[in-house]
């Protein structure tokens, strides 16, 4: 879609007030205070593909109704996810509704233009209303975020604001760059509850993240329940990094996890990682270690000392009965491998594993993704590779995920000292790890998917995800701090075209998020980098 940005018709009521306060008179038409306050469209994050602003604005009031299609429940659920978003800080009804009415918020489902995808939509904001129209639910929803985005930071609070509710008049056409832009939580060394998962997927919804990854194994920790392996959770699952108690996700908990993602249009990506990493499962069960000798719990952090037995079939038996069961309960297309520092495991053993595990996933039905390492070995048709080097990885690594980008195998992208959101953003961080180097927000937004890993074909590019480690983080406050504002980055590398790829307006538009972030409870850090308006 094209780059179609009009002088805001703002400037009218802007020189308006700028008169009325040069001359004492208080006297602002409501309409043009209204509109002074409202937020230029082209201010949201991610950046949307085509904005075109001006006509009258549309305030919300005591009357405005929520309208959506008589037959559409999917419309209808959104619209009251919307109601509960907006109904604490305006205090109003907000009915969410079929029937007709002349203004409002109009939720349309169905669209029949081909342009929009999956998850792309038509903002149209005007003095009767404010109409989202897309082809699909996703579609709707992200719409839904970026009307969040265009009323005032307050209609985020859970208590009720003073307004007005001005959302300024114009056109949004949007629809993402890529469709992977994920965020991944390693729930191993230290373990989340579901409710601290839900709250980061809601965080993640607002900037129109569709995936998480959950890093659901390591040597600290398994954290998810498989009936026939009871022990990688009762034994495997009972502490963390610094010896705490650890956690782990019943079944019922990982259906949650599940329910209540779809709810906010995100797809888990189940990650096991194997052959390394697994100190936890070979604690749990000695038949899994090639000696027979279980070793010790694992609570520190280092990596790559553990390796699964590649030779014995118990090892096969239970990537089987793992893959099968998470298989199972896992609507998403993505069963995570892992893969990565396998450093205990012979290069040979390693991708006789690997080729066993990617056919055991494929048995299942699911895409194997795993990380780059993976195309060490032979990724079979379809798979994805997570990249996550850094600009100083050799050339031949990268040539070698290049190549395998060459022969089909799909990326993502996840450069450790860009993306990765446990990276401390400067050395007085207080937590995070640096041995990717301080990732300031500048350099956290400032590369292109689209041409960042030399060779690869850009059509193999899926997207981008930015990780978050946790063996310095275990508080929803602790991720928020490292996340915000670097994520909101990464979702709009992964949603705006290049075209609007500009550092210099990217965090004045960030700066606007801060009040947003504020009303909602994140905790972000304020990088100097960032204008933040005072709050
Ligand atoms: C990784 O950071 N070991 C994928």
């Amino acid at each position: 879609m094209s780059q179609r940005r009009r002088i805001p018709r703002l400037f009218a009521p802007l020189l308006l007030v700028a008169a009325a306060g040069a001359t004492g008179v208080a006297a602002v038409p409501a309409a043009a205070e209204q509109a002074v306050r409202a937020r230029p469209l082209g201010q949201v994050i991610p950046a949307p593909a085509s904005v075109s602003e001006g006509g009258p604005s549309y305030a919300l009031t005591g009357r405005t109704r929520i309208r959506v299609d008589e037959d559409s429940r999917e419309a209808r659920r959104i619209g009251a996810y919307l109601a509960d978003i907006l109904r604490p800080s305006t205090g109003f009804e907000l009915p969410v509704t079929a029937r007709d009415a002349k203004d409002g918020i109009r939720l349309r489902l169905g669209s029949g233009d081909t342009s929009l995808g999956d998850e792309g939509y038509r903002l149209e904001s005007g003095r009767h209303g404010v109409t989202i129209t897309a082809r699909k639910a996703a579609g709707l929803f992200h719409g839904v975020q970026t009307l969040r985005q265009l009323l005032p930071a307050s209609v985020e609070k859970d208590t009720r604001q003073p307004g007005p509710w001005t959302v300024a008049g114009g056109t949004i056409e949007d629809a993402p760059r890529y469709g992977y832009r994920g965020a991944m939580l390693d729930v191993s060394r230290h373990f989340f509850s579901v409710d601290k998962v839900k709250t980061y997927i809601d965080q993640m919804a607002l900037y129109k993240v569709n995936k998480l990854h959950l890093h659901l194994s390591d040597d600290q920790g398994w954290r998810i329940a498989i009936d026939s392996w009871p022990r990688l959770t009762t034994y495997g699952g009972s502490t963390q990094v610094g010896g705490g108690p650890g956690g782990y996700y019943t079944k019922a908990d990982y259906r949650e996890i599940l329910r209540y993602a779809a709810s906010r249009h995100l797809e888990v990506v189940p990650e096991i990682d194997l052959p390394g990493h697994t100190n936890a499962a070979l604690a749990s069960y000695a038949e899994l270690n090639c000696d027979g000798v279980a070793p010790p719990l694992y609570t520190g952090t280092k990596v790559g000392f553990s390796s699964l037995c590649v030779p014995k079939d118990i090892t096969y038996e239970f990537v089987d009965d793992v893959v099968r069961e998470i298989a199972e309960m896992t609507p998403g297309k993505y069963i995570h491998l892992g893969g990565d520092e396998a450093h205990s495991t012979p290069h040979k053993d390693y991708v006789a594993f690997m080729d066993r595990a990617q056919a055991i996933v494929g048995e299942y039905g699911k895409t194997v993704m795993g990380w780059h390492q993976l195309t060490g070995g032979n990724p079979v048709e379809g798979a994805v590779a997570q990249y996550w080097g850094l600009d100083k990885t050799s050339a031949t690594e990268k040539a070698q995920v290049a190549d395998a980008a060459k022969n089909g195998t799909k990326l993502v992208l996840s450069p450790a000292d860009r993306a990765y959101l446990d990276m401390k953003y400067d050395k007085s961080t207080p937590l995070g790890l640096a041995w990717a180097g301080y990732v300031e927000v500048q350099r956290s937004y400032d590369w292109d998917p689209g041409t960042y890993l030399p060779g690869a074909p850009a059509e193999s590019v899926l997207g981008v995800e930015a990780p978050m480690w946790s063996e310095t983080v275990w508080t929803n406050d602790q991720v928020e701090y490292m996340a915000f504002p670097r994520l909101p980055g990464i979702a709009e590398l992964g949603w705006s075209p290049a075209a609007t790829h500009d550092w210099d307006t990217y965090k004045v538009r960030l700066a606007a998020q801060g009040p947003r972030m504020s009303a909602l409870g994140i905790d972000y850090y304020r990088s100097a980098q960032v204008p933040w308006p005072a709050e």
